[in-house]
């Protein structure tokens, strides 16, 4: 058995599924969650696919008495992976406060706790949210591509729990950090056991396709169709989640056996190749057969135009590289939708 890791947000979507590459690859996982976006089944989802149960303790991480019993209680945690945040950008609007207490509370904890349990690294869940709508120019975006103002409390949350890290590894506290900034996630594992639980009416296109194509939704709204784009609407980088799960492995490993070229390293998480809204549906419905009843509506406030990764720097240096096809991805979110009916769950 490989190092202990603890996984914030273990039971969400990406933390579920490296949970899964992790103990996969070896490592004991102690995941935290205090389910407020997930619930406890998901645990045994988990437990199914990789054959081994992860630790689970439901706390929240901005209680830093209870993550103080966290890692005492589970002695020899090496690492963590911290995915633990809210992350709906509409709500984050609504909700400001709730999003800088979870998201920046949450992270100073676990820097404050890691000296004392001598955690030795700590990888971070950031987003492409942090480029903004990148000059056309800086496109496809590398990590050295301007950081711009946050047009959300939610992306603003990832541009200052960044600088917090950027901050603590400068004045030279003893671990290293990894941030990992992902594109677009999506799809599922292949055994349709984990996937996305979206709460309430989907705000992210691939949850809200699904449920249109499975009847749930009548028909899915195209965000704009009127920008410079060679279709006309907005463009992303979707990578698979499994694929962004095994980014976080190697990450780990890299910093936990002195790989890491400096304290503190980030990397763009990405395919390297931008599809707009409209050839994503026409991808599904062809990969898939099903149909996706949609129209095009107005521009949605806020979006980017387009963007996409530039993930040269992690293919390189950390060896790795997104290998599902677009297909597979999206049959594997509607196998995921079909499991959730199956459930009885929506
Ligand atoms: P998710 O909501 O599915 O998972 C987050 C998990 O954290 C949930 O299970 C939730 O219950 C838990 N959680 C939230 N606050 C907590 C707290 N205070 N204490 C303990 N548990 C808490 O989200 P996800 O899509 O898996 O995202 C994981 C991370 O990746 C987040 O930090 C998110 O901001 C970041 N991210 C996500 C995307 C995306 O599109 N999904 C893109 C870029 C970055
Ligand atoms: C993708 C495209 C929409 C829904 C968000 C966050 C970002 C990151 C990832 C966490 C856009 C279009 C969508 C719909 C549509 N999360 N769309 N109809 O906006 O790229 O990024 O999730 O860090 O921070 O902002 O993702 O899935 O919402 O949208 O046409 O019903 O699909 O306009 O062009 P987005 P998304």
């Amino acid at each position: 058995m490989k190092e202990k890791i603890l996984v914030t947000g273990g039971a969400g979507y990406i933390g579920s599924h490296t949970t899964v590459e992790l103990q996969t690859a070896g490592y004991e996982v102690v995941i935290v969650d205090n389910l407020s976006n997930s619930n406890e089944e998901v645990i045994d989802g988990i437990a199914r696919v990789s054959d081994s149960r992860p630790a689970f303790e439901k706390v929240d991480c901005t209680d830093k008495a209870a993550m103080d019993g966290v890692f005492k209680k589970h002695a020899g945690i090496k690492g963590i992976i911290h995915f633990a945040a809210s992350k709906a950008v509409g709500e984050s609007v609504e909700k400001p406060l709730l999003y800088y207490r979870n998201n920046i509370v949450s992270l100073v904890n676990l820097l404050e706790l890691m000296p004392a349990h001598k955690v030795d690294g700590i990888v971070f869940s950031s987003s492409c949210t942090v480029y903004g709508q990148p000059n056309p120019k800086d496109l496809p975006v590398t990590e050295t591509a301007p950081i711009l103002p946050a047009t959300s409390p939610y992306g603003n949350t990832k541009q200052i729990d960044e600088e917090i890290i950027r901050d603590t590894i400068h004045a030279g506290v003893p671990f290293k950090s990894i941030i990992l900034r992902y594109f677009n996630p999506i799809g599922a594992h292949p055994t349709a056991e984990i996937g996305e639980l979206p709460n309430g009416v989907p705000q992210n296109l691939i949850p809200y396709l699904t449920q249109t194509a499975i009847g749930i939704r009548k028909e899915l709204s195209v965000f704009g169709n009127d920008y410079s784009t060679p279709d006309g609407s907005c463009i992303r980088d979707f990578i698979n989640v499994v694929d962004l799960a095994k980014a976080h492995v190697i990450a780990i490993e890299r910093m936990l056996n002195n790989k890491s070229k400096a304290p503190l390293e980030y990397f763009n998480l990405g395919t390297g190749r931008g599809v707009s809204v409209l050839e994503l549906i026409n991808t599904f419905e062809k990969a898939t057969g099903v149909p996706v009843p949609h129209k095009i509506v107005a521009r949605r406030e806020g979006d980017i135009e387009q963007i996409w990764a530039n993930p040269h720097y992690a293919n390189e240096v950390l060896g790795w590289k997104a290998t599902e096809t677009l297909e597979d991805t999206l049959k594997s979110a509607w196998a995921w939708q079909q499991k959730l009916r199956e459930r009885g769950i929506m």
